[in-house]
């Protein structure tokens, strides 16, 4: 790509990338990283020059960083599913294409999903910690009584490509299978046997309540106080999407009053900080965003986001170009 005697040109990693993306950008880049605990400052003190921008959902590609990097900036390839760190509008303005991972952390969201719902209805969380202190003092009949979920109601909250992967995994254990999205999914519906209603009707019926759509003005505190208290006394809520879907503190007082059973997160409104009346709710299972970090995923994606990178560089439509 770069004619012989030329400069490579120069790729701004904003935190850290895998060996499997790093090799294959180097073969025509010249790389810059920024390292995990890189601020937004060093950030724009890295990027002047730079023609792609590698981010992740922790670092906010904003009007400032973009106009940092300078003209020359052909793209912005996010390290996730999400994009919602990227100002897309301010990357269009500037014609700057963005592009995402997809599709290779399906499978690991989802499982992670399944994984906290499973924890959270049978109490793993509080049953492990107590063990580990100290505080099991014998087999209970009545101890760490959960949700069985073989026969349950599971809500799916956005029938997309991870959606539609965990109600394929909790199809086996379903009695029922709703889901909510903006248009009908007939194909999924048969092939799940999944029913379409509103969201308001989902959390009504619904005994694991799990959400998988992206961070929108239009998702933002989708899941609030009056939403929990129409859910079940017993449900459990999963959250592997974005934090600012569930209002944090209501949940907590949900998990507090009762008005729900149990919750499962991965995911939190600032990241890495975890709002502390979830860190003392009960029946809660916290997970640091660990929903694509299996080393099939995460690779997967390291490259990947390499190859939107090099395609945009050599003037080629990324592959997974969602701006
Ligand atoms: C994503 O891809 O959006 C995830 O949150 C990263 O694990």
């Amino acid at each position: 790509m770069t004619p012989p005697g030329e400069r490579k040109p120069l790729v701004l990693v904003a935190r850290h990338l895998l060996a499997a993306g790093m090799e294959r950008l180097a073969t025509e880049c010249r790389i810059v990283e920024g390292g995990l605990d890189a601020t937004a400052e060093r950030l724009r003190e890295l990027a002047p020059g730079a023609v792609a921008i590698v981010a992740d959902p922790t670092v906010g590609v904003d009007e400032v960083l973009l106009d940092a990097a300078g003209p020359q900036l052909r793209v912005v390839a996010n390290f996730a599913v999400g994009y919602d760190n990227v100002d897309l509008e301010a990357c269009r303005r500037r014609g700057v294409m963005v592009a995402n991972t997809p599709d290779v952390l399906t499978n690991a969201t989802a499982e992670l999903a399944l994984a906290l719902a499973l924890a959270a209805a049978r109490r793993v969380g509080e049953a492990q910690a107590d063990l580990r202190a100290g505080r099991w003092t014998g087999w209970d009949p009545g101890a760490y009584l959960g949700l069985e979920l073989s026969g349950a109601t599971f809500g799916v909250v956005g029938l997309g490509r991870i959606g539609h992967r965990y109600a394929e995994l909790v199809r086996g254990l379903a009695g029922e299978i709703l889901y909510t999205s903006r248009t009908p999914k007939p194909a999924a519906e048969r092939a799940l046997g999944a029913s379409r209603v509103g969201l308001g009707e989902l959390l009504r019926r619904a005994d694991v309540v799990s959400l998988h759509v992206p961070a929108t003005p239009e998702t933002a505190e989708l899941i609030g106080r009056d939403e929990l208290v129409t859910m079940k006394s017993h449900s459990v809520l999963v959250n592997t999407a974005r934090g600012p879907l569930v209002v944090a503190a209501a949940l907590a007082d949900a998990l507090r009053e009762g008005s729900i059973g149990a919750a499962g997160l991965d995911v939190y409104e600032e990241e890495p900080a975890v709002p502390a009346e979830l860190l003392e709710a009960p029946r809660c299972v916290l997970l640091p965003h660990i929903g694509s970090a299996t080393t099939r995923a995460r690779e997967a994606m390291a490259r990947l986001v390499a190859a939107n990178a090099l395609a945009a560089l050599s003037g080629v439509e990324p592959p997974n170009r969602v701006a």
